[in-house]
């Protein structure tokens, strides 16, 4: 085979064999191909597309790539739950936790953040004392024990995706259905999952800024789970504004433990339900999502869901007192409070913009390597819709340097808009994806 004759058949149209795309990403992965024609091969994808088969073909070789986690060991099916990436995405810090109390096995392979978006490897990180870099074997012994476990990506999962990713990233070829598809499904195979609950979300603080594009890209990732054999479904959630009220590391922490105890941020809380619903649906648990919300519910207003989180921060090595004593998280020096120019009702809370400036106060990475500010970050005191009173608190501000607080304090006052107008807050859950196809919402 040659890569110059799969680079032209891809270019001019025709479907790839698997044999095809397997050579292609064995003889990339050990550097028989070089960048220049795997960058083709790539733009002839983003431009050609790909069908389903060709899609799982190339997530399959990916995954081969590297090691796969291997948890048939571990009794119970194992659900993961990935999101597409947002601002204020506390989700897995509450998640994990809540499912594992119901009963189903929670193995979670997260990343840390990049760009406006935070990653859960990160907030865990906050925790002083939390190790994020377990070994197989430990992260299986504490799966078996607690039922939860939360590690950090090692380079050996996927890792021809981690090359791919780095010349889309540089080739102008990030945004194809087919190639993040594979990115995604080709990580959540390799890490171990049997059933895998997406949260693909959608709006401006998002990959994908409109419904259709987010549907699509839901349907390529549930095509390929049915294809390779593992379910997979996805919920489509709105993030136009950030989820939660908290944007930073701890700040997020400090929020995952308000929702674990039963109060937080209801839009976070909601969210959480439903998706955690749909994980103890695919795991066995329940066989409807009203069933899971209310064994969930029950589960965050006892107390069991919190107990579920001290004995995994425990267990992972982090000091568990920070449950009852948030000052022992990470604390600002410096911080500001915003408050509104003029009564109205609140329009836009610019997600992207809240995203990027969290990460100018410290709480996020500009490149790959940089050091973050774990205390750094923006609580949210409003959300679209709400009226807001002339002088009242919209948002504070977190930093350990009193000149980022200076800098990003008028970027981040004209994220929020305010106007006459009454506003309808948008819907949180849009609908959701499963082998039938798109559902809008239809609970609530
Ligand atoms: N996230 C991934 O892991 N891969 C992509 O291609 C896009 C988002
Ligand atoms: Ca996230």
């Amino acid at each position: 085979m040659r890569a110059l004759d799969i680079i032209t058949k891809k270019r001019d149209g025709y479907t790839l064999t698997d044999q095809e795309i397997n050579y292609l990403i064995r003889a990339y992965q050990q550097e028989e191909i070089p960048d220049y024609q795997i960058s083709a091969w790539l733009m002839a994808i983003f431009l050609r597309g790909m069908n389903s088969e060709e899609t799982a073909a190339l997530t399959l070789a990916m995954v081969q790539s590297g090691n796969t986690v291997d948890l048939t060991g571990v009794s119970g099916i194992k659900v993961d739950k990935h999101s597409t990436g947002g601002v204020a995405d506390t989700t897995t810090l509450v998640l994990a936790p809540l499912v594992a109390a119901a009963g189903v096995p929670v193995a979670k392979m997260s990343g840390r953040g990049l760009g406006f978006t935070g990653g859960t490897i990160d907030k865990l990180e906050s925790i002083p004392g939390f190790c994020a870099t377990l070994t197989q074997k430990q992260f299986i012994t504490c799966l078996r024990q607690h039922n939860i476990a939360i590690t950090g990506q090692s380079g050996d999962i996927a890792p021809a995706d981690g090359k791919l990713y780095a010349l889309r990233d540089v080739t102008a070829t990030i945004e194809s259905i087919p190639l993040i598809a594979s990115s995604i499904m080709s990580k959540k195979i390799a890490a171990g999952a049997d059933k895998i609950v997406l949260d693909v979300k959608v709006g401006r603080g998002a990959f994908m800024k409109d419904l259709n594009q987010a549907i699509l890209l839901a349907e390529a990732m549930v095509k390929i789970g049915e294809l390779v054999g593992r379910e997979t479904m996805a919920v489509l959630t709105n993030m136009d504004q950030p989820l939660g009220q908290a944007v930073g590391n701890s700040l997020e922490i400090q929020e995952a433990i308000d929702v674990l105890s039963g109060n937080g941020p209801a839009s976070l809380r909601d969210a959480c339900l439903v998706l955690g619903s749909y994980m103890l649906v695919l795991g066995g648990k329940v066989t409807d999502v009203p069933t899971g919300k209310a064994v969930l519910n029950e589960l965050l207003q006892n107390g069991q869901a919190l107990l579920k989180f001290t004995d995994f921060i425990t267990a992972q090595g982090g000091d568990a007192q920070i449950v009852q004593q948030p000052s022992r998280l990470p604390q600002a020096k410096c911080n500001r409070v915003i408050t509104s120019s003029r009564a109205g009702y609140v329009q836009n809370i610019y997600a992207d913009q809240i995203g990027y400036n969290a990460m100018l106060l410290g709480a996020g990475r500009e490149k790959k390597g940089d050091t973050i500010d774990l205390a750094a970050g923006i609580m949210l005191h409003c959300r679209i819709g709400d009226y807001v009173d002339k002088s009242q608190p919209i948002a504070s501000l977190y930093s350990n340097s009193m000149e980022k607080l200076d800098r990003t304090q008028h970027v981040i006052e004209m994220a929020i808009t305010i106007g006459d107008e009454a506003v309808q807050p948008p819907a949180l859950v849009l609908g959701i994806v499963d082998r039938n196809g798109y559902q809008a919402n239809t609970f609530k």
